[in-house]
């Protein structure tokens, strides 16, 4: 059957499947980029008949206004809600002992679905980031599934981290040209893009990155924000390695249209700028939720674009140039010399900006749900900097499914204002972008009656319908 309700809004939405029974906890990693999959998923499974409770930290909690078909359980962290996300560890250790308090209440509570008929648990749906999982839900013998935000190429990354170092791969012995060359084990990626995806010091993160991926083993499942299409070797090789079900049902965004629990207020102005243009004719600039950069890199990024002459819409998070409050870094009169091509804000609508008819490229940190929304939108991109997944994400993007350039020094005007030409004028940008069109069709079809993600959607509905 037709989803007829393509349009509504999530708060909105009314089941299409009756409802069966089951109750599924979800529990989210108080991170945009972890939040939003996370809230799209919730919508998806309530929309198969399942009832939801969504368990979350007091820290980023999700706008509950936007879900009223939810069941929300806050736990006190302890930290003040407008507090930065801290150290992971840290966040653990603080939710290990609340959470599990307020599953236990959830757990030993009468269930009773909002139409007054008796339901049980069927199981957690956690972020993958969730260090103490096991432990927790093993005590009520919940099921776990995990979610994984962040996609399969980056997991298997991670796997083969141990040995990366083993191998002295981020030993200054490879220096150069040689950090373009191909990682033996891992030939899509380069030396250079495992150096930046975990720095100088990976033995530091690579106990606490493996540890999480081991919690995978032990679960009942993982549920990933890709598909077949875009990862269909490297989802051989995790099944391989994880032998557990692994469901590829992304990308979640795309089917259930609603709110994405934004954590910054949208400023509507990014709309209003972009229905003034001409179609494919803005660049659009956005380096995700956590990303920070000194004022030098701000000042070229500005240069860069002023000089491309292209028209920009750019989201300047509040505090993220380093030292400044917002814009206060820009020389006087810079926004007024631009003439209109050039808009900033605060944070974007990102989802609408990108399906946008005026809007003609993407400059991001390839966040994976960036990434993502991009590809879907049929958006080409360009890449300039970026650590954890996103180094790995860019590859892809660049190299594998080529609908992206990569800013290679990335901090200097010049090279910035080459590479937007290069998108948004030159003939390399219209091949690029007919890449992405072809890309878009893809994604679109692995959504639809038939189609890849579709169909590991209804195996995971099946799959938790048995557990
Ligand atoms: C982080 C990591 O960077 C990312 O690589 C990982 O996969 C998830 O956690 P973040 O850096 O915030 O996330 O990037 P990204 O994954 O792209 O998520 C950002 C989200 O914020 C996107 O869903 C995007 O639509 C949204 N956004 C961003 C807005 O809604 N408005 C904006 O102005 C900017």
């Amino acid at each position: 059957m037709e989803n007829k309700q393509l349009g509504a809004t999530a708060a909105t939405l009314v089941p299409l499947a009756p409802k069966n029974g089951r109750r599924i906890l979800f529990f989210p990693y108080p991170q945009q980029g972890h939040i939003s999959p996370m809230l799209h998923l919730a919508n998806l499974l309530h929309s198969k008949g399942f009832t939801i409770t969504i368990i979350h930290t007091n820290l980023n909690s999700p706008n509950q206004s936007d879900y009223p078909h939810f069941t929300f359980r806050p736990f006190d962290d302890g930290f003040p809600p407008n507090s930065k996300v801290s150290h992971l560890e840290t966040l653990c250790s603080r939710c290990v002992e609340p959470f599990r308090e307020c599953l236990a209440q959830i757990m030993l509570s009468d269930h009773t679905a909002p139409g007054g008929e008796r339901e049980s648990i069927a199981c957690l749906i956690a972020d993958v980031s969730w260090n103490f999982l096991g432990a927790a839900a093993d005590n009520f013998k919940l099921p776990t599934i995990i979610l994984r935000t962040a996609n399969i190429s980056n997991a298997l990354a991670i796997v083969k981290l141990p040995h990366f170092i083993e191998k002295g791969y981020f030993d200054h012995t490879i220096e150069g040209s040689e950090l373009k060359a191909a990682v033996p084990e891992f030939p899509t990626i380069n030396f250079k893009d495992i150096r930046k995806t975990y720095g100088i010091n990976p033995k530091a993160i690579c106990e606490t990155l493996t540890s999480l991926l081991k919690v995978m083993k032990a679960t009942s499942g993982v549920i990933w924000n890709s598909c077949k299409e875009l990862e269909e070797s490297e989802m051989q090789m995790i099944c391989e390695e994880f032998p557990v079900p692994h469901f590829l049902i992304g990308p979640l965004h795309k089917y259930i249209p609603g709110p994405a629990s934004s954590l910054i207020a949208y400023d509507p102005s990014s709309i209003s700028w972009l229905n003034s243009k001409a179609p494919k004719s803005v660049i659009y600039v956005s380096y995700g939720s956590l990303s920070s950069m000194d004022e030098t890199e701000f000042l070229e990024m500005a240069w860069g674009l002023a000089n491309s002459m292209q028209q920009f819409l750019w989201v300047v998070r509040p505090g993220s140039v380093r030292g400044f409050e917002w814009l206060e870094a820009l020389p006087d009169g810079f926004i007024d010399k631009l003439d209109g091509r050039g808009h900033i804000v605060k944070w974007a609508p990102q989802l609408e900006v990108l399906a946008h008819q005026a809007t003609g490229g993407f400059w991001t940190h390839c966040g994976w749900n960036s990434t993502l929304e991009s590809i879907c939108e049929g958006v080409p991109m360009i890449w300039s900097r970026g650590m954890m997944d996103q180094p790995i994400n860019a590859r892809y993007v660049t190299d594998v499914w080529r609908v992206g350039i990569e800013l290679e020094k990335g901090k200097e005007r010049e090279e910035i204002k080459q590479a937007i030409r290069r998108l948004m004028v030159d003939k390399e940008g219209q091949e690029i972008r007919e890449r992405s069109s072809r890309l878009k069709e893809t994604l679109s079809n692995c959504l639809k009656q038939g189609g890849s993600s579709r169909d590991s959607v209804e195996s995971l509905v099946d799959h938790i319908l048995s557990l």
